[in-house]
Formats: C-alpha cells, structure tokens, sequence
C-alpha cells in the first residue's frame, strides 16, 4: 500500500504550483528593493518545499531564516495552542520580515507569530503562503501574498503532513477521510 491510495484526488498538480510560484516570486521580487534585502522565514516543518521553490525564483537580494512552530500535535485539526519548537537565528530588528507559510487555516499560527516577531521590531512583516482555507479562518490576519484557496478538506502533500507523513507528495491532495477517522 502507497501513500499515494490513500489520496482521494490531487487538488493542485506540480506544475500548477510551480507555475503560481514563479507569478508570486515576480511580485515579491517587485515588492521589495534590493536595499531592502528581507529576511524569508520558513515556517517549519510544512513550508520546507515552498519555500526552496520560491527562493530559487527569486532574483532580489534575500536571506533565509527558520522558526518551527506547531499547533496540531499528531492531530488533524488545530489545537489552538501554538509552540515554538525553534526559533531564528537571524536577528530582525530593522530588518523586512517576509513569513513563509505553507497554509493559513484558522490563523492562529500566523497571528502568533506576527505577535512574536513584533517584539523584536522588525522593519515589517509580509506574510506569503502557498495555501490558505478561508472557511475556517478564527483570527482575521492580512496576508499579501497567497498561492490558492483551498476548500475545507484534509490536504496532504508538497509539505503538509497528516501525522508526519505525506509531506513528499509532489501535489497538493485531498486524504481519504477513512485515513484519519479510524
Ligand atoms: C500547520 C501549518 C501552519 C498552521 C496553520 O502547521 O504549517 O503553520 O498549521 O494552521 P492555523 O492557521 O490553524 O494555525 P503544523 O502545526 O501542522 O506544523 P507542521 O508545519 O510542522 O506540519
């Protein structure tokens, strides 16, 4: 049995995504000056793949840094308590924050960690994410720049997990309900 049976239907093929990554790295590109030289902080673990996508698309001056941060446990649905599990290396005073998220669901994640990073008095903060399900968002967060909306189904692949697995999947796809209800 592959991961692969347990895929009800793929959402977003790979070359969808690649190809609204490239639109998305074009207007991030144009949104900042080479001055600005934003840091990109990779929201871990769900946004590896992004955002080594979306940084081979890029062509202004950046730097990448990591925070993981989970809310979910091995569940699948948010738990609403958000952990951070590391933290940045890098230091953001002063400096243009670009968050890069692999999906907004309730937006308590972004939410905290726009509070977090706040404290630290960064130049600004831009949030880009891959994906974001707008039905069952709780905490009301601006985000600049968003790949696709998805409905309000379980999604697995290209980085999103269900119990840590999953992520390699090259699609974004929906998991059988019958996968995780048992
Ligand atoms: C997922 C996802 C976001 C967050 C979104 O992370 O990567 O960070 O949940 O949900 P929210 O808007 O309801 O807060 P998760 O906690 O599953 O960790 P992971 O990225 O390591 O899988």
């Amino acid at each position: 049995m592959s991961l692969q049976d347990n895929i009800a239907r793929i959402l977003i093929s790979p070359a969808e995504i690649q190809s609204r990554i490239e639109t998305l790295a074009a207007e991030i590109n144009a949104a900042y000056t080479d001055e600005d030289r934003p840091l990109l902080v990779c929201v871990l673990k769900g946004a590896f793949l992004f955002l080594a996508d979306l940084t081979r698309f890029l062509d202004m001056r950046h730097e990448i840094d990591f925070m993981e941060v989970s809310s979910y446990g091995a569940g699948t649905r948010s738990s609403g308590v958000v952990r951070i599990l590391l933290d940045l290396e890098r230091n953001v005073e002063g400096r243009h924050v670009l968050i890069v998220e692999d999906i907004v669901d309730t937006g308590r994640t972004l939410s905290y960690m726009i509070r977090h990073l706040n404290a630290r008095n960064p130049a600004s903060i831009r949030i880009c994410t891959l994906l974001s399900k707008p039905s069952r968002r709780q905490i009301d967060v601006r985000v600049d720049w968003i790949g696709f909306e998805v409905p309000d189904e379980f999604v697995v692949g290209y980085g999103l997990d269900y119990a840590e697995e999953y992520r390699n999947l090259p699609y974004i796809g929906v998991l059988r309900p019958e996968v995780y209800r048992d």
